[in-house]
């Protein structure tokens, strides 16, 4: 069978979490394919919220394998706090989750040189998630990195302490402010690496492609969204894998040419969380409701997410690196009361006016055109059924249907798996 993917088509927290939980039923096999605990989705179920960080969103469903793929980072210690949390909510994971032998770890001074990587850079600095992702990915491409299947190797504490010691040499390099009990944060790590190994390790291409030989079906589900993209996002204010389209065939071993529909997830509106461009970043009263109605606060740091209109010149261009083939509209319910909605059609560059995303989007290069429709009054969190939705509620898809020139399938009413509605 083929394989689907659902890729979020902004700065990321589009909801991929809850809509990946309702598309379950659907699937025998969902696999993360890149990013690690940098992300939180997050899944809302009979009263209850749920976040993962690096377990793929399939894990609540009893039938449902759940694959960690090779192009993701795992930190054991947050991996452990995961699987706990699992326990917690009689959750048996063990016969449903495996994890690829490729994937890389993170180590404790992965994070460590994150925040140094990140304090070096004062006023400029990404406003990473200090995860320890950009780290271990540089590790990865460097070909020092230490991965899940060395842990089954005798002599893998060696390779752990060489890499170790080169990284606390160049964290004094850096010259800044890091505190740390090295010796505290691996007792944690040691004994969570433990946990890690009680897992199913896989050769996980293997696996998949063997999967889709019997006719399994596969939801590749992504992490972040297209705008961090490594190489399509906005640069140097990403994050450091492919969240796009291709990300789930190195992350997977999925061939290009058994990928069939594109899922591509984006809310009614835009938000970013850490530094970087934003051209319809709202500072006025219209963002603080929209961060305020939307809980605009990120599910792995808490912090408060920047807000803005929909941009539909970023929009389409994830829609075209990606090759989306349906479109999932989050949040809708969070615009309802706004009178007059915008939304953004084309960027004034530099004095012309444009209509894809040029190389820099920083303010001073663009602002935005916006296109006014009129807005909703109803709340729209108790809707079920399409019918039921306001006629400018549709009209606004529609409108964006027509920009895009890609069906909006599914509409997404507030943050539980029963307040999402089928077009
Ligand atoms: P890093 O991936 O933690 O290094 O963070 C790099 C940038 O990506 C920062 O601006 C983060 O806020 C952003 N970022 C990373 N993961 C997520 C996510 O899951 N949702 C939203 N933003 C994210």
């Amino acid at each position: 069978m083929a394989v689907d993917l659902l890729l979020g088509l902004q700065w990321g927290d589009e909801g991929k979490g809850k809509i990946v939980d309702v598309l379950t039923s659907k699937y025998d096999i969902i696999a993360r394919f890149q990013g690690g605990p940098n992300a939180g989705h997050t899944l809302e179920f009979d009263g209850q919220k749920h976040v993962l960080h690096t377990i793929p969103s399939g894990i609540f469903h009893d039938e449902t394998i759940n694959l960690v793929g090779n192009g993701v980072v795992i930190d054991p210690v947050i991996f452990k706090k995961e699987l706990d949390n699992l326990s917690k909510n009689n959750i048996d994971y063990l016969s449903k989750l495996l994890i690829s032998r490729k994937a890389h770890l993170i180590l404790p001074t992965h994070r460590l040189l994150d925040a140094a990587s990140e304090a070096s850079k004062g006023k400029a600095k990404i406003g990473s998630t200090l995860k320890g992702i950009g780290p271990t990915y540089m590790d990865k491409t460097g070909r020092n990195g230490i991965r899940v299947g060395d842990l089954e190797l005798d002599n893998w504490k060696e390779k752990y302490r060489t890499l170790s010691d080169k990284h606390e040499k160049i964290i004094k390099f850096y010259d800044v402010d890091v505190q740390y009990d090295l010796a505290e944060l691996e007792k944690e790590f040691f004994d969570a690496v433990k946990t890690l190994k009680s897992l199913t390790f896989i050769d996980s291409e293997a696996y998949l492609h063997a999967a889709q030989k019997e006719g399994k079906t596969i939801l590749a589900e992504g992490a972040q969204g297209s705008l961090l993209d490594i190489d399509f996002g906005t640069y140097p204010f990403v994050t450091s894998s492919t969240t796009t389209a291709a990300g789930a065939c190195t992350g997977l071993g999925v061939a290009p040419n058994k990928i069939k529909e594109a899922y591509g997830i984006f809310k009614a509106y835009t938000t970013r969380v850490g530094s970087g461009p934003f051209p319809t970043e709202l500072f006025d009263e219209d963002g603080e409701t929209m961060g305020r109605v939307g809980n605009e606060f990120g599910a792995t740091t808490g912090r408060a997410r920047r807000c803005g209109w929909l941009d539909l010149v970023a929009l389409k261009y994830a829609v075209q690196v990606n090759g989306i083939t349906q479109l999932i509209m989050m949040k809708g319910d969070v615009l309802s009361g706004f009178k007059t909605l915008k939304v953004c059609t084309a960027y004034n560059y530099k004095g012309k006016e444009i209509y894809h995303l040029p190389y820099n989007i920083e303010a001073e290069n663009v602002t935005p055109i916006y296109t006014e429709i009129k807005g909703w009054a109803a709340d729209l969190t108790g809707m079920t059924k399409a019918d039921e939705l306001p006629k400018e509620f549709n009209e606004y898809v529609e409108f964006l249907e027509k920009e895009l020139e890609i069906p909006i399938k599914v509409v997404s009413v507030g943050p539980d798996r029963t307040q999402t509605i089928e077009r």
